[in-house]
């Protein structure tokens, strides 16, 4: 193969109770990322479009993980590089984390596929390491693997990818707006009383339960972040009355997407979901900020494959 188109989707991180540790893939929103093989070594990018980020291959997300890939797989091939993005960075949809994975999925096509799944995940960590500082995984391992993902564990690295009940649909505002991975990371609580724990522990138990079960009662009373979400929901305008919206209108619960400023909502069918989309979108249209808004159903499959031959 000498030639690859992919998708890249965007992804919510954290699922509410999940900090860190949940995710699971969008399917309408995403990036679009070429990979051509070149004879001489090395990477370069030579169009990025829908977004102003760097063309330095040791700090762009994606070009960095390319990079570590032909070096790490002695490659006797470079890669040309194109990044289309379909969703801002400073979004809370895992902009940095599409490109970063992508990068690593399509490299390893390009090389015949030596790399697992996990090992392309440690590969994008490290290239949201390069975007904003800190090699978080829940992102690029639901873009990875697709559905919902639970990092069960860092050190080492284990991933595992849970069932999504197929009546769940997301809807997803983002505040045009920007809030920075770091800045949102600064104002977390060092420490949590371990009452707060407990709740947050259980809460997670009951939602991956749910997830398994397809219980969409438990799931729905699951989604609750009582550690991240209260010192978090400042950064974001309107917060509270876009949840209180979504749940008005039948949502299963909502939260903040990563570290925001998108707020998502997870609902039981696509006319719950399109009613929770019209009553976040009356909530938000007085409020002097752009905003955008989509409904989605989950990604199951992750990155996708959408040519391996170059339009003429
Ligand atoms: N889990 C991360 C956070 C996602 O909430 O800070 C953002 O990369």
């Amino acid at each position: 193969m000498d030639y690859l188109k992919i998708f890249a989707p965007a992804t919510v991180a954290n699922v509410s109770c999940g900090f860190d540790s949940l995710g699971f893939a969008v399917d309408s929103v995403g990036d679009e990322m070429t990979f051509t093989k070149t004879k001489e070594k090395g990477v370069k990018i030579t169009v990025i479009t829908g977004a102003d980020l760097t063309f330095d291959i040791d700090k762009n997300a994606a070009s960095a993980v390319v990079k570590k890939i032909l070096n790490d797989a002695n490659a006797n091939f470079g890669i040309s590089l194109t990044i289309h993005k379909g969703f801002s960075p400073g979004s809370g949809l895992g902009s940095s984390a599409a490109s970063a994975a992508g990068a690593a999925f399509g490299t390893n096509q390009l090389l015949g596929n030596p790399f697992t799944e996990l090992e392309l995940t440690k590969f994008a960590m490290f290239g949201e390491e390069v975007a904003c500082g800190t090699p978080i995984a829940d992102n690029v391992s639901a873009a990875i693997f697709g559905g919902f993902v639970l990092v069960r564990s860092y050190k080492p690295l284990e991933i595992i990818k849970l069932p999504v009940p197929s009546a769940l649909r997301v809807v997803a505002i983002h505040p045009q707006i920007e809030v920075k991975t770091k800045d949102a990371r600064e104002v977390l609580p060092k420490e949590i009383a371990l009452k707060d724990a407990v709740t947050q522990w259980a809460n997670v138990g009951g939602l991956i339960s749910g997830l398994h079960s397809s219980d969409y009662n438990l799931i729905s009373n699951s989604l609750v972040d009582i550690i991240v979400e209260p010192a978090r929901k400042n950064l974001i305008p309107f917060f509270d009355k876009v949840k209180e919206s979504a749940m008005a209108a039948g949502a299963l619960g909502a939260g903040i997407s990563g570290s925001g400023p998108t707020i998502f909502a997870l609902c039981k069918g696509d006319e719950i979901a399109k009613n929770v989309y019209k009553s976040i979108k009356k909530s938000y249209s007085n409020t002097g900020i752009n905003f955008e808004l989509f409904i989605s159903e989950i990604n199951q499959e992750g990155i996708k494959i959408l040519s391996t031959q170059p339009t003429k």
